[in-house]
């Protein structure tokens, strides 16, 4: 029996820096939390932890303001590089999302299956990081070689003390988005020949589905529990939290699929808000 509790073990992910550290120790984690799961009376307990304002992470990358990061042009291997390295930065960072969201509302009571789900995503999460960093060793790279957006934790500080809020934000509009714009990034590389990072990123779209399914189920568990009508109350937490308009196109057969229904986000689009 782990001598940790569960919110111990996301806390200690967020705190390592290096980020295949951090992604090994992810994978331990989530891997005692299933073996626990499945063996009779060896439960984890959940606990609870005080989860870091910012997760750490490693000296490099260059943390940039997203207007400063250069252009990435995917007709070179220059360009590809850095589309690979803004790829593992959007999967280091969704490693410390879903451990953040496992560790940081401990206090509001849910069904053990939320912290399955949370966990099995992070899992993933930190496979996709590991994957994209092989494929950039592979092309000469690493992550840390290029700058990467700042700015990317603002979702999580914004909601770190709304659950609604964070599931509204962070699967169901910002992983949701990944589902719109993986096809094409694979389709890049695919006229690329770069096979390795084709692979890789068919794992992450399929597996994505997943993380944005998992939100919608439990945002519309909230709502049942609290008598509320889901379709409004989510479009007024995306635009408290959210800063700007949603981007079309958008995949709504993935979306569907995710539990997503398109009156859930259209309304959202810029054409669809009026300014101010
Ligand atoms: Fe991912
Ligand atoms: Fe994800």
């Amino acid at each position: 029996m782990s001598a940790k509790t569960l919110a111990e073990m996301a806390v200690e992910v967020l705190s390592t820096k290096d980020g295949r550290t951090k992604t090994a120790l992810s994978r331990t984690h989530a891997a005692s939390w299933a073996a626990a799961r499945g063996a009779a009376g060896r439960d984890i307990p959940l606990g609870h932890a005080a989860p870091p304002q910012r997760p750490a992470r490693p000296d490099r990358p260059e943390l940039l303001d997203p207007s400063d990061v250069p252009r990435r042009r995917p007709g070179s291997d220059k360009g590809r590089i850095a589309m690979l390295h803004a790829v593992a930065h959007i999967e280091l960072n969704a490693v410390d999302l879903h451990w953040d969201i496992i560790a940081r509302y401990t206090d509001t009571p849910m069904p053990i299956g939320f912290y399955d789900d949370w966990v099995k995503s992070a899992d993933e999460e930190s496979k996709h990081f590991n994957l994209i960093c092989d494929c950039l060793e592979e092309m000469g790279s690493h992550y840390g070689a290029l700058p990467a957006h700042a700015g990317m934790w603002r979702a999580a500080e914004d909601t770190a003390g709304d659950l609604m809020g964070r599931l509204a934000v962070v699967p169901m509009v910002l992983e949701a988005r990944g589902l719109d714009v993986t096809p094409g990034m694979i389709a890049i590389f695919e006229r690329a020949g770069a096979t390795r990072a084709v692979e890789a990123m068919q794992v992450i779209y399929a597996e994505e589905v997943h993380h944005v399914a998992y939100g919608s189920k439990w945002f519309h568990f909230l709502c049942g529990r609290h008598d509320l009508d889901p379709k409004p109350v989510f479009h007024d937490l995306v635009r408290r939290y959210f800063h700007g308009a949603l981007k079309p196109p958008f995949n709504e057969e993935k979306r569907a699929e995710a539990g997503i229904p398109p009156d859930f986000y259209w309304p959202l689009t810029e054409s669809a808000t009026t300014p101010g």
